[in-house]
């Protein structure tokens, strides 16, 4: 009796012993619990903080939204320079996955940029409009695909040669399109004009900038320096001033941007690569992401209503600024009866290029 009496006293005992510990378990459990919720509820406040952040900077939804880049000529040299740096980052921000995610493709609705590269290209002792009628069909069957498979707000940028007249033939095989959306590149000779002037100077070329590629991509292209700033040792130069030499940059540094593209296809037997696939990174940079303040590029963009009296329906090169992906040619620039006459012999040249294009595949 007396041990049934301890037994059940020991087992009460016991009991409350348990009892005490499960309360202290609970409360342990509960702790936690409250601890897990309060972490939730940071993470959680985290990542709509990300997600805000996301949206304020472009990207839908809290997921960023793909950018999907067609390069064609994407087994070219060209684009052996140029898929990597895209991928890596250099075009629409670091703030991409890194591997280059590449592969063939299929018409897709879903085209955010599309990079024409693919086209013949120039030989020595050619001409770019030499390739006019094998490469305007090629831009043709490029426009009318874009045109039923793009997505209407594609950026389009045409490099393959003769680059402003294909341009403007896809663009016209792309009717819903906006011309707006359609650009040729004519960024590698902004950075040849923008080196050779740089090198005369003896400065690094970020110190350069300003200059300004009117017209074709051609023989004829206009590098006018008028309007462009040297930075020399901390204050910004006229170019004239800064360069000191008149004769050198009215006559022999204009030739040297213009048969640039022919000098290099001579010293290579093929024709530029690396530098071709850097002017487009920074052509498409700058459409992305805008232009510097203070700053203009150049790029061929279809000639209507422009204030520097460039006749319309050409893609031709102008001095651009660029905000929020459009691109606005830069007005209110004093030009020169010399540069004038320039500026109108290039577009001449784009007027011919354009007729007999036309004439080639009536479109
Ligand atoms: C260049 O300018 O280097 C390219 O357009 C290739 C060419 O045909 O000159």
């Amino acid at each position: 009796m007396k041990e049934k009496q301890d037994g059940n006293e020991n087992g009460n005992k016991e009991t409350q012993t348990q009892k005490g510990e499960r309360k202290k378990e609970r409360k342990k459990k509960e702790r936690k619990k409250k601890e897990r919720k309060k972490e939730r509820k940071k993470e959680k406040t985290e990542r709509k903080k990300e997600r805000l952040c996301r949206v304020k900077n472009g990207r839908k939804g809290g997921k960023s939204e793909p950018i999907r880049v067609l390069v064609t000529g994407a087994a070219g040299q060209i684009a052996y320079s140029l898929l990597f740096s895209i991928a890596k980052g250099d075009v629409f921000g670091k703030d991409q996955r890194s591997s280059p995610l590449t592969r063939r493709t299929w018409p897709s609705t879903t085209w955010t940029v599309a990079i024409l590269v693919g086209s013949m290209p120039r030989k020595e002792g050619m001409e770019r409009k030499d390739l006019l009628k094998a490469n305007v069909a090629i831009f043709k069957s490029q426009g009318a695909a874009l045109e039923k498979y793009a997505k209407k707000t594609v950026k389009v940028l045409v490099v393959g040669n003769p680059a402003n007249t294909n341009c403007l033939i896809a663009a016209k095989s792309a009717p819903s399109i906006p011309k707006e959306n359609f650009s040729c590149l004519t960024r590698l000779d902004h950075n040849r004009a923008r080196s050779q002037v740089a090198m005369r100077c003896g400065v690094p070329a970020t110190h350069v900038k300003n200059v300004i590629i009117w017209g074709n991509h051609s023989s004829t292209q206009y590098p006018d320096v008028h309007h462009c700033l040297v930075n020399m040792s901390g204050s910004e130069l006229a170019c004239f001033e800064a360069v000191k030499d008149d004769a050198w940059l009215n006559g022999e540094f204009i030739a040297t941007v213009q048969q640039r593209g022919a000098a290099v296809i001579k010293a290579r037997k093929l024709s530029s690569a690396m530098s071709a696939a850097k002017a487009i990174c920074d052509h498409m940079r700058d459409i992305w992401m805008g232009t510097a303040e203070g700053e203009f590029i150049s790029m061929g963009v279809y000639s209507s209503g422009n204030a520097y009296g460039v006749p319309e329906d050409l893609i031709y090169s102008f001095p651009v600024q660029i905000k929020d992906k459009s691109w606005k040619i830069v007005e209110g620039l004093t030009i020169n009866p010399f540069s004038k006459s320039k500026m109108e012999a290039t577009a001449e040249e784009l007027i011919d290029e354009r007729d007999t294009a036309v004439s080639f595949l009536g479109v």
